[in-house]
């Protein structure tokens, strides 16, 4: 590479290491709720492994199982849409649709990839998106690459919301709403039955992101849209692997027109090589265990009250209602100092800082797995508590 271009690289990677706000990866090796970083056995306070699915032996033995009887290929070599369709899609796809008592569902290489995709294929230009203003990144990606217009309504804020329905459900443009299930930095978690009325009234469509309550919310972990009653009303139901479900992808849950749809439209679906069947296998057994995991649930819940009790009896400012649970510090340099001294105290926490959240709510972010003991909570609050 030319000198001038690397120089010019280079610059604003010091512009960020200045600002400290410079990524890189780390060294890490984790097993169940503990990491190894820098030398040091930490309580991982960050994994999105909320049920501690991928460290169980239960389901461990059951892949072994399965795959010492069937052959599953570790590659897909192809799109879906040429070679790569395995039938262990069809399998994991009829287990998703029929767990939701839904008419379809399809299966993507990631969240990212979902959120990227669907927006862009089932909208035209003309047509409005109402977003909650702190959407994960992937759909604001996503947002980015559709042709029609997209409005922010501000986080939760369903006034507003109904506004920009009123303003703009003509009955001749596609209005699809979109909203995340528990929002991924604070935490807090959207109303769908709020949104769902809105959406009937206006003859919108309604698009959730279900990536952190999937596992968690719901008498079978099937989410805040089983917890809600409302898998039926929801347009465009999402969920990620990645998490609580211990493996990689995504699906939508949606009506029978709406897959063939996607299939025919979604560049994200179209244009990449389909998830390996040995994945797509372990996903499988993951979700069927997943269900299984009611006392997790119970658990993780009782311990995230733990938390935010705690951290609200120092006094400290949290927000949410989940098992996500922010800590706002206020300065970036402040956060920064505070997770380097839980660090030392034998807890993993990483600061989200300036310009990822807005300016003075830089937080720590805990995010609990449901294998944490009751006592872990309580030395992280005294750990807080002398902060303080
Ligand atoms: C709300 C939300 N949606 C989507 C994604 C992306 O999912 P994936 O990691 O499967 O790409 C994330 C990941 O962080 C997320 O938090």
């Amino acid at each position: 590479m030319q000198k001038e271009f690397t120089d010019n690289f280079m610059l604003e990677l010091e512009d960020l290491q200045r600002e400290g706000n410079l990524r890189f990866l780390r060294k890490i090796e984790t097993h169940n709720n503990r990491i190894c970083y820098e030398g040091k056995d930490l309580l991982n306070l960050c994994s999105n492994d909320y049920l501690g699915l991928a460290s169980d032996q239960v389901l461990q033995d059951r892949f072994k199982n399965y795959i010492a009887s069937n052959a599953l290929s570790m590659a897909s070599s192809s799109s879906r849409l040429l070679t790569g369709n395995h039938a262990a899609y069809d399998e994991l796809e009829e287990q998703i649709r029929s767990d939701y008592s839904a008419e379809a569902a399809l299966v993507f290489n990631s969240g990212y990839h979902a959120n990227l995709g669907i927006l862009p294929a089932v909208t035209s230009k003309g047509d409005v998106i109402l977003a909650d203003k702190l959407v994960h990144a992937s759909i604001n990606d996503g947002l980015r690459l559709c042709n029609a217009d997209f409005v922010r309504y501000r986080h939760l804020d369903y006034n507003h919301l109904e506004r920009l329905l009123k303003k703009y459900c003509d009955g001749k443009r596609r209005v699809v709403i979109v909203t995340e299930s528990v929002f991924s930095m604070d935490g807090d978690v959207a109303d769908l039955s709020i949104l769902v009325a809105l959406k009937e009234k206006y003859g919108a469509l309604l698009y959730v992101d279900d990536a952190h309550g999937i596992g968690v919310l719901g008498e079978n972990g099937l989410g805040l849209a089983e917890q809600s009653g409302h898998v039926a009303d929801i347009d465009f139901l999402v969920g990620t692997f990645g998490k609580a479900l211990a493996s990689v992808g995504a699906y939508v849950v949606c009506s029978e027109v709406m897959r063939k749809y996607l299939i025919n439209k979604m560049r994200t679906l179209i244009f990449t090589t389909a998830l390996p069947p040995v994945n797509l296998a372990w996903t499988r057994l993951a979700w069927v265990r997943c269900k299984e995991l009611k006392d997790e649930r119970d658990h993780l819940k009782k311990i995230s009250n733990q938390l935010r009790d705690g951290i609200q009896g120092l006094g400290a400012e949290t927000c949410g209602d989940s098992h996500i649970i922010p800590y706002i510090v206020g300065e970036n340099v402040a956060c920064m100092n505070l997770s380097e001294f839980l660090c030392k105290r034998g807890f993993f926490v990483l600061p989200i800082k300036h310009p990822t959240v807005p300016k003075g709510t830089a937080r720590l972010r805990f995010s609990l797995m449901a294998n944490m003991k009751e006592t872990e909570i309580a030395e992280l609050v005294e750990g807080l508590s002398l902060k303080q």
